[in-house]
């Protein structure tokens, strides 16, 4: 028996709701193997905690969730309480930076008994590989002045380290999918940071001979993303460019209440964090309409990283079906709850 320790972090407001209903398939889908045993601990580290306490996490927070395999979070921000560069710097972020998680890995495909909203979706299946590190989302900048002489500054950094590392990830997971990489670039209107980017391509490009590659601006990527989605496989991306990216991946999916996402540190040295794209949603919080298939989805990423692909797979599997059997959340145009959608999901997946 494999056992597993998984920090929780629901989080704020609908985290609260699908964290719980994508423990219930992960803990079916362990029981279903047979070999796989998971082992949840809660923290309660949210905006509510920040009221309470002064800070999202205690000071040894990172210590304690170091000692985990892996953390599993739902989402943060209740942004009529806590400004969101408070809520998102001071947990999620920081557990993406401290932990090293330098690598977003989000997946978007045509769900079979979903509608896209494109009118020829043509059964897309890409992969968003986004630098998760650095990037535009730097901490270096600052604001001085008032009035009218105001001014900001913000610098984004791209170190060849970090570059390299997600396109060499893009890479190595394109050879087992359908060995195409495209580069999401700027270098036409970004005159330093983006044709560094752009070199850098072409250095890691040259250490795999046989895969097709595109170099594309992102503004006619994000029309691509809308016109033929099924043109890509792997896309590289910078933080700002992949994290924008990957919502409207979510969107021609169908919600972003389905795209999952995983924050890897690929050298396995410190726990990788799963959480799906969607945020905490405060306008439907509350109300149990919440679709959990982004979390589920996102548990499923969790299992094929641990080994588990297998498993993974019937989750995705049951999650297709159910939608074929034209179950689905307000947010996919049905009625059902978050519960009945999960309790849909375990039916087929005890089925399969
Ligand atoms: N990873 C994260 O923790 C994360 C990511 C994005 C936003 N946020 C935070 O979440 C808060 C709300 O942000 P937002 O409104 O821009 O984005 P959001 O993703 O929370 O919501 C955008 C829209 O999508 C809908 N939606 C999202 N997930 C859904 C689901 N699972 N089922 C059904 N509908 C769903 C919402 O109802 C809303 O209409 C902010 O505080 C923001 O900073 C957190």
């Amino acid at each position: 028996m494999e056992k597993y320790e998984i920090a929780v972090i629901p989080g704020d407001g609908i985290g609260q709701e699908v964290v719980p209903a994508a423990i219930r398939v992960l803990e079916v889908a362990a029981d279903l193997h047979g070999g796989l045993a998971f082992k949840w601990t809660h923290f309660p580290w949210n905006c509510e905690y920040y009221l309470q306490h002064g800070h999202m996490m205690p000071e040894d927070g990172i210590a304690t969730l170091r000692g985990f395999d892996q953390i599993f979070l739902g989402a943060v921000g209740l942004p009529q309480s806590v400004p969101d560069h408070i809520s998102l710097w001071g947990l999620l972020i920081k557990i993406r930076r401290e932990m090293k998680q330098a690598i977003n890995v989000r997946p978007a495909k045509l769900l079979r008994g979903l509608q896209s909203p494109l009118r020829e979706p043509n059964d897309f299946d890409l992969i968003v590989v986004r630098e998760n590190s650095e990037g535009e989302y730097s901490e270096i900048g600052g604001r001085i002045h008032s009035g009218a002489d105001q001014m900001a500054i913000q610098n984004a950094v791209f170190t060849r380290k970090g570059t390299e590392r997600a396109m060499r990830y893009a890479f190595e997971l394109a050879k087992s999918r359908r060995n195409h990489v495209t580069s999401a670039t700027k270098s036409n209107g970004i005159s330093h940071s983006m044709p560094f980017w752009d070199d850098v391509f072409k250095d890691v490009r040259s250490g795999y001979g046989v895969t097709d590659t595109a170099s594309i601006h992102i503004d006619a990527l994000a029309a691509f993303f809308v016109m033929k989605p099924h043109m890509f496989d792997v896309i590289v991306a910078s933080n700002l460019f992949g994290d924008i990216l990957t919502d409207l991946g979510g969107a021609i999916m169908g919600s972003i209440g389905i795209a999952p996402a995983a924050n890897l540190n690929v050298e396995r040295e410190y726990p990788s964090m799963f959480e799906p794209v969607h945020g905490s949603a405060p306008d439907i919080a509350g109300k149990g309409i919440a679709n959990p298939i982004g979390q589920i989805w996102t548990g499923k990423m969790m299992l094929d990283f641990l080994g588990f692909g297998e498993i993974g797979q019937l989750i995705l599997d049951a999650i297709e079906d159910t939608l074929s059997a034209g179950i689905k959340t307000p947010d996919l145009g049905g009625r059902a709850t978050t519960g009945e959608m999960t309790d849909a999901i375990l039916q087929h997946l005890r089925k399969r």
